[in-house]
């Protein structure tokens, strides 16, 4: 026999056992190869007569067949005798209890959707702290003293003249701060409002920030790259339409709509019959955020966008009320 023969024997050897379905087919493995008949004690035997240098090898391999085999062995005549191996009492026939897979909630998944169709054009994730400095939250965005949404109406105030951002822009300043162009960054993350909780509305929510600034960076790469972004998470079909809008840090503004997702533009109850819904708010970055964060306002150009992730979840699973998105009912949850 030779050390290939071996080998194969062995794994022959071990399929054998593996495959025994009951405790006569088990003993009839052990008989076949650990019995004083049995095929191992005449390997062994034959030991003498392989070559001297294959024998270190060979006795190797007998001993690996021997000990695996027995171990094997061993466990499935535990497995098969009466009681199953188990503790006793326990009956391996009883249909197991299905412990439920955790789902990731939908505002994460929709997150992550967004975040890597962007992450495919070269934007990189960039993090904020939801506590925020007035200056980059509001005037280092060029976001005049009178403005509304700094009433401490509309926006949390802390006791030391901090707030609860407002917006993920912030993050934005933030990055600007700390890294020359070009910049191409996406940030999502929780929001604060003081919002009146209802169907559409509540007081914490999430968005997702975007800002690209290089040199040469026009509106039409901007709309370039929200159409790309809308057909990949709408699917090819969609179509976007910019409307002229006002934000203090972009110049010129935009609010950008989708085409309905349930009649595809035609006109019906989830988009009031104008066939678009709106999805996000973007622009040119102002040239005064390029001089707050002291950036050479000649030389770059870039644009931002931001899109709140409530609403396009709810727009992508048919959700009708936000609160469902924070209430943790599991029976709620466990749909997506
Ligand atoms: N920050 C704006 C909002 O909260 C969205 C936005 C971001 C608009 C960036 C333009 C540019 O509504």
């Amino acid at each position: 026999m030779t050390l290939q023969d071996l080998i194969e024997l062995k794994a022959k050897a071990l399929g054998q056992a593996q495959a025994a379905a009951d405790a006569a087919a088990i003993e009839a493995v052990r008989i076949e190869y650990l019995g004083r008949k049995g095929l191992l004690p005449k390997i062994m035997q034959e030991l003498k007569n392989v070559p001297n240098e294959d024998k270190p090898a060979f006795g190797k391999t007998v001993n690996e067949l021997k000990n695996e085999l027995t171990d094997l062995i061993k466990l499935k005549q535990t497995e098969f005798s009466s009681g199953g191996g188990a503790a006793p009492g326990f009956d391996l026939t009883q249909p197991g209890q299905w412990q439920g897979l955790g789902t990731r909630h939908p505002i994460t998944q929709i997150t992550d959707r967004i975040t890597r169709i962007f992450q495919t054009l070269g934007f990189t994730v960039a993090d904020g702290p939801d506590i925020e400095t007035v200056w980059n939250n509001f005037d280092a965005l060029n976001t005049p003293a009178d403005h509304p949404s700094r009433d401490e109406q509309d926006t949390f105030y802390l006791k030391n003249g901090d707030l609860m951002r407002c917006h993920t822009s912030p993050v934005q300043v933030r990055y600007m701060m700390e890294h020359k162009p070009p910049v191409r960054i996406i940030s999502p993350g929780r929001c604060y409002r003081r919002d009146t909780p209802d169907a559409t509305h509540s007081a914490n929510f999430h968005q997702v920030e975007g800002l690209y600034v290089d040199q040469n960076v026009s509106l039409a790469d901007l709309k370039g790259t929200l159409s790309y972004f809308a057909r990949e998470l709408m699917g090819p079909d969609v179509k976007v339409r910019f409307r002229p809008h006002f934000f203090p840090f972009t110049e010129p503004s935009v609010e950008v709509d989708f085409t309905c997702h349930v009649c595809h533009g035609k006109g019906c109850r989830v988009c009031k019959n104008s066939g678009w819904i709106e999805i996000l708010g973007a622009g040119m970055v102002d040239p005064n955020v390029f001089k707050a964060v002291g950036y050479d306002r000649s030389n770059v150009t870039g644009f931002a966008f931001g899109m709140g992730i409530e609403r396009i979840t709810m727009i992508l699973y048919g959700i009708h009320d936000i609160r469902n998105l924070y209430e943790n009912d599991v029976r709620f949850l466990s749909q997506f």
